[in-house]
């Protein structure tokens, strides 16, 4: 198990942002991208098509987006299709990300997710009765994987008080090439710009709260290149980018946002679960019922 020291914990609280090597083993690695390979070789984009695009300005707030907060559902790369919405690649290269309760409906993710190690750590870095809110399998495909616009985790995982926490796992190696994270230590002291709700006539959109620009990628940022195993913990209020995949090499990784189960969750986040599914503690497994 890897324990982090109280000089890490001094970090994460200064600097909004810990990378912590070798969490993950090589062969759960291999194991999480075996199955999400699986899950992305089942998928029928003829059937249920939806778009993940990156620019939040412009991100498709529909009802399967809406769905998958309580469902297993892959999302494509608008790169991959042509102008008449087919796929111009392999369907196994043309997937943007699987969202977002892999970690409740998928045996492998819920394994790995409800580790006694994840538990102990989100315990350590402070997150008080930490629940799993949201999964998503991040494809980064090579070549065209697009970016993710610098954002808060928050805006879209708002909770009062502001406790959303991101460990973004990778399962390949990350440079700069590929498309690894950037992010601003120390701006997770910085307000929240944006919240992403639902509206009532359906949908969501984002709603501004402070006119204070982001830090501009990729010159406010610094890139957190990291190899294959290795966690980056995120605060929720922590600046964060990715670019464009240029290289031939993919960028998969796991992340997996939780909250405070003591904080208040509002409705009018677009994350709203089914009754039927509700959120687990990290640490249900070493409870006492
Ligand atoms: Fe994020």
């Amino acid at each position: 198990m890897v324990c982090v020291t109280p000089e890490q914990i001094d970090q994460y609280h200064d600097d909004g942002v810990l990378v912590l090597p070798d969490f993950v083993s090589a062969d759960r690695c291999d194991r999480l991208r075996e199955r999400a390979e699986e899950i992305m070789a089942a998928f029928d984009p003829r059937r249920d098509r939806s778009l993940f695009t990156t620019d939040e300005t412009t991100r498709q707030a529909d009802e399967v987006f809406l769905a998958s907060a309580s469902g297993i559902h892959c999302f494509l790369e608008p790169a991959a299709l042509d102008e008449q919405g087919e796929l111009t690649v392999p369907q196994a290269l043309a997937v943007n990300k699987i969202g977002h309760a892999l970690h409740d409906l998928d045996p492998e993710f819920e394994a790995f997710s409800y580790s006694p190690e994840l538990a102990r750590l989100a315990t350590d870095l402070g997150l008080r009765d930490a629940v799993a809110l949201q999964s998503m399998y991040l494809c980064k495909q090579p070549r065209f994987g697009g970016e993710v616009g610098c954002h808060q985790d928050a805006t879209f995982l708002y909770t009062e008080p502001v406790t959303v926490t991101g460990f973004w796992f990778a399962l390949e190696d990350a440079t700069v090439e590929n498309g690894c994270l950037w992010a601003a230590p120390g701006q997770h002291r910085s307000p929240l710009r944006q919240r992403y709700d639902r509206s009532p006539q359906g949908g969501a959109s984002f709603v501004t709260l402070c006119d204070d620009p982001l830090p501009a990628p990729p010159d406010d940022l610094v890139p957190l290149e990291v190899s294959a195993g290795t966690v980056v913990v995120l605060h929720g209020l922590l600046p964060h980018w990715s670019g464009v995949n240029t290289s031939a090499r993919s960028r998969h990784a796991y992340s997996l946002h939780c909250v405070s189960a003591s904080a208040h969750y509002p409705t009018t986040n677009w994350l709203q679960r089914r009754s039927d599914l509700p959120l687990r503690r990290l640490d249900h497994r070493g409870v006492a019922a």
